[in-house]
């Protein structure tokens, strides 16, 4: 059967493991294809009932849940930290991944000592904004390329969020990497633990589908927790929550990076999207998104090349996250048009970059193949031509 059929993308789909997942999530509208699954994950049909119920929790046990309520950081992070090869108690689930890089960021400035700190030009911006404003306020030198330091903190993406492109999980003798992993988390297999990883961040409304500025997380190894102090000096990260008179003195363990109180609601949605994910086991995950990116990239040598696109993605699986990126002098109305008038659902960056989500938890083969075929006859037609290119405020 040739493999660039649709009818090979569906005996792909009735022989995938986790093709039930799909239905385990709420799909509105049937023929818009979603492949934005990396920028925000779907919802959950058990997160809603969750959310239902927690919101009732609150309406019935008011002031009382808080004697349950306040592990829900560290329960979620204990959620996600097979999922990242992490143990049970170096996970900690709150505030934005922007907040937690600057918590550990400037925690490792100040134990370690670093006088430099490296971040690549091509990093997503709050992982250069963090640096840059740490380097500003406590003068440090900022570096934009890490090639030869020898004693920097450093952040780095673990899957790049332009071009998709996975990185080996190496830490750099002498120096201290914060890993951002936020396009690598429910998608790829990561083992922070076996890499020797000191500390981590992530988001949670990409692939582990929490919900639209769901907490992220932070990571920080058993063996340093002792020897970090968040920059931000909160009552919750204090050893003795209610003990009102004592100056600071944080926990021992990971909650000591807590900082105001936790957002309880949210946290569950974060619980429960752990879990499915580890549910499907994340290496059937791999395995399926692998393959599904692999059929992209196929049907772009097939279709899309020669129509003036171009792969910015690896072609080497293993060098490869769960997004698969097409550049396009077009690009920006492209996307437009794919949105308006195909009802499929990528996103942009600019200045040229079309994202192609792959989320295996409920992406099917025939989305891949519907989606690219609907992109090579929009764009074959010079229907692109016809949108409005004003840019927009979200892309
Ligand atoms: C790689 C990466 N890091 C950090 C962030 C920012 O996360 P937050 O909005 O939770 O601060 C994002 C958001 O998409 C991201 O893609």
């Amino acid at each position: 059967m040739d493999e660039l059929s649709r009818a090979y993308a569906e005996v792909l789909d009735e022989h995938d493991p986790l093709a039930g997942f799909r239905e385990r999530f709420v799909i509105a509208g049937d023929e818009t294809i979603y492949l934005d699954g990396d920028s925000l994950g779907r919802l959950p049909l058990s997160t809603r009932e969750r959310l239902h119920a927690a919101i009732d929790e609150w309406g019935t046990r008011l002031v009382g849940g808080w004697d349950d309520w306040i592990d829900l950081p560290l329960q979620a992070g204990d959620a996600i930290a097979p999922l990242i090869g992490a143990q049970a108690g170096e996970v900690l689930v709150g505030e934005s991944t922007t907040v937690n890089l600057y918590k550990l960021a400037g925690a490792a400035l100040d134990a370690f000592r670093h006088r430099v700190v490296a971040v690549a030009e091509t990093e997503f911006p709050t992982d250069r904004y963090i640096l840059e404003g740490l380097a500003a306020q406590r003068g440090v030198e900022l570096r934009h390329d890490a090639g030869d330091v020898e004693d920097a903190l450093l952040v780095r993406s673990l899957v790049d969020y332009r071009t998709g492109e996975l990185a080996e999980l190496r830490e750099r003798p002498g120096c201290t990497t914060i890993w951002d992993v936020s396009h690598a988390v429910g998608a790829v297999e990561i083992d922070l633990g076996a890499a020797g990883a000191q500390l981590a961040v992530g988001c949670t409304y990409k692939y582990l589908n929490a919900g639209p500025g769901a907490p992220a997380f932070l990571y920080v190894a058993q063996a340093l927790q002792g020897r970090l102090r968040s920059p931000i000096w909160g009552w919750m990260g204090q050893r003795d929550l209610f003990s009102m008179e004592r100056s600071y003195d944080p926990e021992p363990d990971i909650r000591r990076f807590m900082a105001g109180s936790p957002t309880i609601i949210p946290l569950v949605a974060v619980e429960e999207g752990a879990r499915i994910t580890a549910e499907a086991g994340i290496g059937a995950l791999r395995a399926k998104s692998l393959a599904q990116t692999e059929l992209l990239v196929a049907l772009h040598d097939a279709w899309l090349a020669p129509l003036g696109f171009e792969l910015a993605t690896p072609r080497d699986g293993t060098r490869r996250g769960s997004h698969v990126t097409l550049r396009h002098a077009d690009g920006w109305r492209i996307c437009r048009a794919l949105i308006e008038r195909a009802a499929v659902i990528p996103d942009f960056r600019r200045p040229d970059a079309i994202r192609l989500g792959v989320a295996p938890l409920y992406t099917r083969y025939v989305d891949i193949w519907d989606a690219l075929d609907r992109l090579r006859r929009l764009v074959a037609a010079g229907e692109h031509e016809l949108v409005d290119d004003t840019p927009a405020r979200i892309t």
